[in-house]
């Protein structure tokens, strides 16, 4: 008798263990964190780096407090899931790897920050149709049963950056049938869906998005590309971009309200419960100036529109925060809290 008291005292440990660990504040509906005061960043350059660059659990989460003291209540945490599954049909996620997020995961949520967890780096139009299809729906199967007694702190983000090459109809098609499974395990789940063309505001035209509650809508947004990604190793060319600057004129920021006017327009016709510009940047290299005024104008009008933002990224190519010398660039987290 003594044993199976003391074995049931040991599980209810456990399981408190688990409950603190996922915190309570993040809890809080996305939508109520889309405020200038209340923004988020991507934990960009770790989870979602190929398989050969991955290097493993992240040894110290000494980052998450320093973010949490940077003012940033959201943490979009980038995962590669495609990259670190089994073989067909069950497409396992590998369990070491599922670990090393869940350290992480749990220690965000401990420290209340709202965690956006996606599929980055996943290219649907590698696979036959089918085959594509199944390793899709086995990630978020596996995920959203993994975390299911999850609280709504732990958001999903289903496709990262979803290219041309995916219609829109078939994304509206994959979201359609993956939502409910992610539903029937965990009721409340918040859901982040974007259109295809990189999350880009011209991928929204024909796209439908789910038609269920908690849901909301991903745009990334980066124009001018030429301005902002300005050496960018992984575009062919941007090494002739180099030296681009952004004015700030009133024509260049007319451009930027005019293409996040589309997404409003897009949401009149759309029932999604918010926005989230889950990605906006500008790589380091850019002159300084044109950068800080592009953040500041980007971010301006995000607020004012009732969106949710995240800035790409915290410390990797369009860093916010200086690694080399562990500390913000005060430059960057004045304009990006409207300093
Ligand atoms: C996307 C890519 C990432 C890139 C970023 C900015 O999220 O996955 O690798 O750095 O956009 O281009």
């Amino acid at each position: 008798m003594f044993f199976f008291r003391a074995l049931f005292f040991l599980v209810a440990l456990a399981g408190l263990g688990r409950a603190c660990a996922e915190g309570s504040g993040g809890d809080a509906p996305l939508s109520s964190l889309c405020t200038e005061k209340s923004g988020g960043v991507s934990y960009s350059n770790h989870f979602e780096l190929p398989l050969e660059k991955y290097v493993g659990a992240v040894e110290s989460v000494a980052d998450l407090d320093v973010i949490r003291s940077g003012g940033f209540k959201i943490l979009r945490i980038p995962v590669a899931w495609g990259e670190h599954l089994g073989g067909s049909p069950d497409y396992r996620i590998d369990p070491t790897f599922l670990r090393d997020v869940d350290k992480f995961v749990d220690q965000a949520l401990a420290r209340d920050f709202k965690v956006v967890l996606d599929l980055h780096r996943f290219d649907i139009s590698k696979y036959s149709d089918r085959e594509g299809e199944d390793r899709f729906s086995s990630i978020w199967k596996q995920l959203s049963s993994h975390y299911r007694t999850y609280g709504r702190g732990l958001v999903f983000e289903l496709y990262n950056e979803p290219s041309q090459q995916i219609s829109n109809d078939r994304l509206s098609y994959l979201y359609s049938k993956i939502v409910p499974v992610v539903r029937s395990n965990s009721p409340a789940r918040e859901i982040v869906v974007s259109a295809n063309r990189w999350s880009k505001v011209e991928g929204l035209k024909g796209f439908i998005s789910p038609q269920v509650a908690d849901v909301y809508l991903t745009v990334h947004y980066y124009a001018p590309a030429k301005f902002t990604h300005q050496g960018a190793s992984w575009i062919a060319g941007a090494s002739a971009w180099v030296g681009t600057k952004w004015e700030g004129s009133p024509a260049d920021q007319k451009a930027v309200a005019q293409d996040l006017d589309l997404v409003d327009e897009w949401r009149r016709s759309n029932r999604v419960s918010g926005v989230f510009l889950g990605e906006f940047g500008v790589l380091k290299g850019a002159d300084r100036l044109s950068r800080l005024n592009w953040i500041k104008t980007v971010r301006t009008e995000s607020v004012s529109r009732g969106w949710c933002w995240a800035y790409w990224d915290f410390k990797a190519g369009f860093g916010a925060y200086d690694s080399s010398q562990n500390k913000w660039d005060a430059g960057v987290l004045g304009v990006l809290f409207g300093k």
